[in-house]
């Protein structure tokens, strides 16, 4: 199922041709940097793929596979996805991907679709410190600092966005939702 289309960005759930753009994804120590902490080893990636990310996404809350249209290439996976009791945005690119404004094109088109489609009162997203990027995306959209958790080897910023402070989409076009 296609659930949101972006400018750029197609976003609908995995298929097994996924697997490999998502392997190599999952390979890149840069990707992973603020998100584990170390590349996953095939195995790990193959599993945590068939466990997670393949089953189709219930109640349109979970993570999308996200596809490049322009060149029909997979290129890593976003969307609002249910965490704690909570909505979280999440978005994850493959490395050629990255500062192209995807990633704020993704969470800007799920953000609004949140709210919008899915009548979320808000939405949530937590960042390693040092993941300048991520935060820099939150910030763009209007999400509000929480709060900082330590534990014993790593800090995340907590972050929020009531759907009262996320104003109408201006800077991309309108994500066009396909339900
Ligand atoms: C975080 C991530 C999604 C950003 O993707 P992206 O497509 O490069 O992001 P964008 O191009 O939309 O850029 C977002 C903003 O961050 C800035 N930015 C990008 N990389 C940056 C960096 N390394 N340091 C500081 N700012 C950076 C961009 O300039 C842009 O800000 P601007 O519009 O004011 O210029 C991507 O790096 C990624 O997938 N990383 C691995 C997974 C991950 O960390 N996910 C987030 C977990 S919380």
């Amino acid at each position: 199922m296609i659930v949101l289309e972006t400018e750029r960005l197609l976003f609908r759930d995995h298929t097994l041709d996924d697997l490999e753009p998502f392997c190599a994804m999952e390979a890149d120590p840069e990707v992973r940097r603020w998100v584990g902490g170390a590349p996953r080893t095939r195995e790990a990636a193959e599993r945590k793929f068939r466990e997670v990310y393949l089953p189709p996404v219930r109640n349109r809350m979970g993570m999308w596979a996200t596809i490049l249209k322009e060149e029909e290439r997979y290129i890593g996976y976003c969307g609002v996805y249910p965490n704690f009791g909570e909505a979280a945005l999440g978005y994850h690119l493959a490395r050629p991907y990255w500062r192209r404004g995807l990633a704020t094109e993704a969470a800007r088109a799920f953000v609004a679709f949140g709210f919008r489609q899915l009548g979320l009162s808000r939405i949530v997203s937590a960042v390693e410190v040092g993941n300048d990027a991520s935060k820099r995306i939150l910030e763009k959209l209007g999400f509000v600092w929480l709060r900082r958790e330590r534990n014993a080897t790593r800090a995340f910023d907590h972050f929020e966005l009531g759907a009262r402070a996320s104003g109408p989409e201006r800077r991309d076009k309108p994500a066009r939702s396909r339900d």
